[in-house]
């Protein structure tokens, strides 16, 4: 069964794992995961199947044009988990609770490259806002997107 629920420092090795396998040397390295966890504004989530940890998202209040924003700082499912619905419920999840705290939106910035990622976001009702150039440290740009809630 998928329980998601706040991120403890003992879930970092798995969320470090699960990042190196997606992200590879671009993704967060440990302090960074540990960083985050002290951060005032920042929430972090795990997904666990059975206990294993499967998803991770990191977010962060954001001060927006109509209130306060979520900006999805980081997100990834296991390697092998992909496609499954995972993800989907980890978002499921972030949008209960965004409403619940009066967050008006959700915004992040995606590789445009990352053809698998756009398409999840645009099924959750995300749509692309502009684009950063050269956002990226190869140089790649950056598609901004939102979801109104
Ligand atoms: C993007 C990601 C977080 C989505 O999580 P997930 O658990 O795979 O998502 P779900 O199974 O709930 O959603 C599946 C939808 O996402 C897209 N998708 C996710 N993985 C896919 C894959 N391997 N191939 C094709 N589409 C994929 C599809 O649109 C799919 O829906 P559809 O088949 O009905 O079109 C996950 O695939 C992932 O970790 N990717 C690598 C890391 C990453 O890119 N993170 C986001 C950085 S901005």
């Amino acid at each position: 069964m998928l329980k998601i629920e706040k991120l403890l420092p003992a879930d970092i090795p798995a969320v470090v794992e699960i990042s190196q396998q997606q992200f590879g040397a671009h993704g967060w390295q440990t302090d960074m995961f540990v960083q985050q966890l002290d951060q005032e504004n920042h929430f972090a989530f795990v997904a666990k199947l059975d206990g294993t940890v499967v998803a991770f998202v990191f977010v962060m209040k954001t001060f927006g044009e109509k209130g306060e924003d979520f900006n999805v700082l980081n997100v990834a499912t296991r390697k092998g988990f992909e496609n499954m619905g995972i993800g989907t419920e980890v978002f499921a999840f972030l949008i209960k609770l965004s409403k619940s705290l009066d967050i008006g939106l959700l915004w992040l910035e995606v590789r445009e490259s990352n053809e698998n990622a756009i398409k999840f976001y645009k099924n959750l009702g995300f749509c692309v806002d502009y684009v950063r150039k050269k956002y990226y440290a190869n140089g790649e740009n950056a598609l901004v997107m939102s979801c109104k809630l």
